[in-house]
């Protein structure tokens, strides 16, 4: 038996890693305000509709599927459909401010940073129009980067204008591709739904004519342009560097205005996106809500584990067990004694089974454990145990009585 292709278990102590950084992802989200927003893994079909019919992510590569009760349904590709369908169901007070940590399911081809089932931490805000909850959004995630150590990171912004922008773009787009009918064969009729999907095709035998497509920027409205340099002057005003991507359009249909991702110099161009989010003003709406402009990002948590792994950054912590626990004796007391310690907040592990004393000790010493405890009959006659510091290798008899307390005191007076 295998996992299913493209999908990966986590173990320990490598799940630590996740622990980590979920941890930290919680920390920053608390601290800017977002509350945690779970939502089931699997959505009624239409959710994903809106996200795009064009998208690679819904045409090709949705796990979906008809129930026993003959409801087409589909695992979550992506976080932000579910959070404006949970928002429109539950109507809560705008702004609304979430967060995620959750897996995400697209059949790709599977390889080195790209998976059929990823995590994404994400975070959105629904229900608000301001540039400053653009830059906010923005430098979260980039806090969120500098909390884990990773520093080679880079961010790309572009902004796909306001309707009238992308109206105007549309046209000339579109009637740039079928100049090129030929070439483009069927995927004119995609880029006949939406011509923007062609700009991000990574099909090296298209790649010219893509680089002489008219550029969105050109077409934008004064107003557009103003509220996209609002937010460049807000990123600067905090120190972040960025970078202006006019070719930056990202896979997924409900982007209006703001976009933004950042790369990682750790992967090859194709995966080398650790996040990326955008604004999608109108996704709710379509989702039958009121107007609820909107703005939040997803990032991928296996690539940015990847890209913390080449950096050398956030190493799982060492030693997880404090103390481990011999029993050497038939008459010990050995699961009130761990049950003792653990209570009283040691991390404390044991062997079992009636392991011989070589392999206990064995066992003891590959756990990491700064101390051992042992249970020896002698010992216990007298009320008294074992304990071995195995740094030093020194061993001294404590007092059963005593053990939590002096053990506790050893604690304190460690170097921190
Ligand atoms: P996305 O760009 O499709 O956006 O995915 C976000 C991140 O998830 C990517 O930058 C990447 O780190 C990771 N990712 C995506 N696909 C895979 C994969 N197959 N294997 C491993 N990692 C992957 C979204 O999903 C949007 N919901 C982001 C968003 C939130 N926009 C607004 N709010």
């Amino acid at each position: 038996m295998r996992a299913p292709k493209g999908m990966l278990d986590v173990l320990p102590p490598e799940s630590d890693r996740w622990i980590e950084l979920a941890t930290r992802f919680a920390a920053r989200a608390a601290r800017f305000g977002y509350g945690l927003l779970l939502t089931p893994i699997v959505e009624h079909y239409e959710v994903f509709q809106r996200i795009g019919e064009t998208t690679d992510v819904v045409s090709k590569e949705m796990y979906e599927f008809v129930d026993r009760g003959g409801r087409h349904l589909a695992l979550r590709p992506e976080g932000t459909a579910p959070v404006a369908r949970a928002f429109v169901e539950h109507r809560p007070p705008v702004p609304w401010k979430v967060w995620y940590l959750a897996p995400n399911f697209r059949a790709e081809r599977p390889q080195a940073g790209r998976y059929r089932q990823h995590w994404q931490v994400g975070a959105e805000v629904l229900g608000v129009d301001d540039p400053d909850v653009d830059v906010e959004m923005i430098s979260l995630l980039a806090g969120f980067y500098r909390d884990l150590g990773l520093r080679d990171v880079t961010l790309l912004l572009n902004s796909m204008g306001d309707t009238e922008t992308r109206s105007r773009y549309r046209e000339v787009l579109l009637a740039h591709w079928r100049a090129h009918a030929k070439l483009l064969g069927d995927e004119l009729a995609r880029a006949e739904v939406n011509p923007l999907r062609i700009l991000d095709s990574k099909r090296p035998d298209w790649q010219q004519v893509i680089e002489q497509a008219p550029m969105l920027s050109d077409y934008m409205t004064d107003e557009a342009a103003t509220r996209f340099t609002r937010v460049q002057e807000g990123l600067t005003a905090l120190g972040l560097p960025f970078t202006v991507a006019p070719r930056l359009v990202r896979g997924l249909d409900y982007y209006t205005s703001i976009l933004f991702e950042y790369q990682s110099a750790a992967f090859d161009a194709s995966q080398n996106a650790i996040g990326g989010g955008g604004r999608y003003d109108h996704l709710v709406e379509e989702m039958g809500g009121p107007p609820t402009p909107s703005i939040g990002f997803g990032a991928g948590v296996e690539r940015i584990l990847l890209a913390c792994e080449a950096e050398n950054v956030l190493s799982p912590p060492t030693a997880r067990v404090e103390v481990f626990v011999v029993v050497a004796a038939e008459t010990s007391d050995a699961v009130t004694l761990v049950d003792d310690l653990r209570e009283h907040g040691f991390a404390t592990d044991r062997s079992y089974g009636g392991r011989s004393l070589k392999r206990q000790m064995a066992a003891a010493n590959a756990s990491g454990a700064a101390w051992t405890v042992i249970l020896g009959e002698k010992e216990a006659a007298r009320g008294m145990v074992a304990v071995k510091n195995m740094a030093s290798g020194e061993q001294c008899e404590v007092s059963r009585e005593q053990l939590v307390a002096w053990l506790q005191e050893q604690k304190g007076n460690e170097p921190q």
